[in-house]
C-alpha cells in the first residue's frame, strides 16, 4: 500500500469517527427536562412548575371527594354516588366478569379459574365477613387492594369501580335475599323458580343443579343428563386445549 494511500484513510476514518461521536453526543444530552432536574432559566432553580393557585389540572376535578374515596371523613360509606340503574348494573357485571371473575367466579364465591389452577383463596361476597363489608368498602379494595388481592385503580375508573360494587350487591341478593328486600309492590311480580328460565332459555333450576352460573356455556359438556350435545369421540373435551 502507498504512503499516500494509507493516510488518506486514516483521515477518512478519523473523521467519520469524528462525525459519528458528534451525533451520538447530541442525543444524549437532549434540551429536555427531566422529573426534579434544575434549571438556570427559571428564578426558584426549579425546572418543574407549580400549579397557579386557584387552578385545577385537567381531568383532576374531584368535586365529589365521596365518588373518587368511598370515605366520608376516614370512615367508607355504605351509600352509592349516584343512582344505580339497569345500565350501571349491566357495566358492573360485564367489568365485573371482566376483571373480578377470574378470582372470585362468575357467582362471587371465590372460586374462579385462577384460584383452581393455584391462586391464593379470593373472598366469597356470600360470607357472611364480607357480604357485611360496606359498597365503600369494596370501592377501596378496588382502587388499592387488600392483601393478596392486587389493585385495579389503573385499569378500572372511578365509576366503573362503583358499578362493580352494584354489581357484587346482586350478586350477593340473587343468593341470600330475602322476600323482605322486594319492595311490598312488586312482590306480586315474582316468579316460582321452577317457571323461570336463564337468558339462554335453560330452566334456571338445571342450570343451578348441574353446577352453572347461568348459561348453558357453564354446563359442562356431557355430564348433564339432558346435555344436547354428548361429546362425541376425538372431540375436544372442556380443559383440553386446541393445538
Ligand atoms: C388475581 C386474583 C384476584 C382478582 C382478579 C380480584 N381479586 Fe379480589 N381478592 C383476591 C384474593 C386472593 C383476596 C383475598 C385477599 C387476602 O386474603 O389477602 C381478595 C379479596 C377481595 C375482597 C375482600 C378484601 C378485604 O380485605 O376485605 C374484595 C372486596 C375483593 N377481593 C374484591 C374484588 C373485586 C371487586 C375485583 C374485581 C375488580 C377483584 N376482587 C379481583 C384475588 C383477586
Amino acid at each position: 500500500m502507498s504512503r499516500r494511500l494509507y493516510l488518506r484513510g486514516t483521515l477518512l476514518a478519523t473523521s467519520a469517527l469524528l462525525i459519528l461521536s458528534g451525533c451520538r453526543q447530541d442525543m444524549h444530552n437532549q434540551p429536555k427536562y427531566v422529573p426534579y432536574r434544575s434549571s438556570e432559566f427559571f428564578q426558584d432553580g426549579l425546572s418543574e412548575r407549580q400549579q397557579l393557585v386557584h387552578t385545577v389540572a385537567r381531568g383532576e376535578l374531584h368535586e365529589d371527594a365521596y365518588l373518587y374515596t368511598g370515605k366520608i371523613g376516614i370512615k367508607e360509606g355504605d351509600r352509592f354516588p349516584f343512582p344505580i340503574t339497569q345500565a350501571v348494573m349491566e357495566r358492573g357485571r360485564e367489568r365485573y366478569d371482566i376483571y373480578c371473575s377470574p378470582c372470585h367466579s362468575r357467582v362471587g364465591d371465590g372460586n374462579g379459574m385462577i384460584v383452581k389452577r393455584g391462586y391464593r383463596q379470593a373472598a366469597n361476597f356470600h360470607d357472611q365477613k364480607y357480604a357485611s363489608q360496606t359498597v365503600g368498602h369494596y370501592y377501596d379494595v378496588i382502587s388499592h387492594g387488600s392483601g393478596a388481592m392486587p389493585d385495579y385503580g389503573a385499569q378500572i375508573d372511578p365509576p366503573d369501580r362503583w358499578a362493580i360494587a352494584a354489581y357484587i350487591r346482586a350478586l350477593q341478593y340473587a343468593r341470600n335475599g330475602a322476600m323482605s328486600d322486594v319492595p311490598a309492590d312488586q312482590r306480586g311480580q315474582l316468579k316460582d323458580q321452577s317457571e323461570m328460565t336463564t337468558k339462554d332459555g335453560v330452566p334456571l333450576l338445571r342450570a343451578i343443579a348441574s353446577g352453572g352460573n347461568g348459561g348453558p356455556e357453564s354446563v359442562p359438556v356431557g355430564t348433564s343428563p339432558t346435555s344436547p350435545h354428548p361429546p362425541q369421540p376425538g372431540e375436544p373435551q372442556e380443559g383440553t386445549q386446541k393445538k
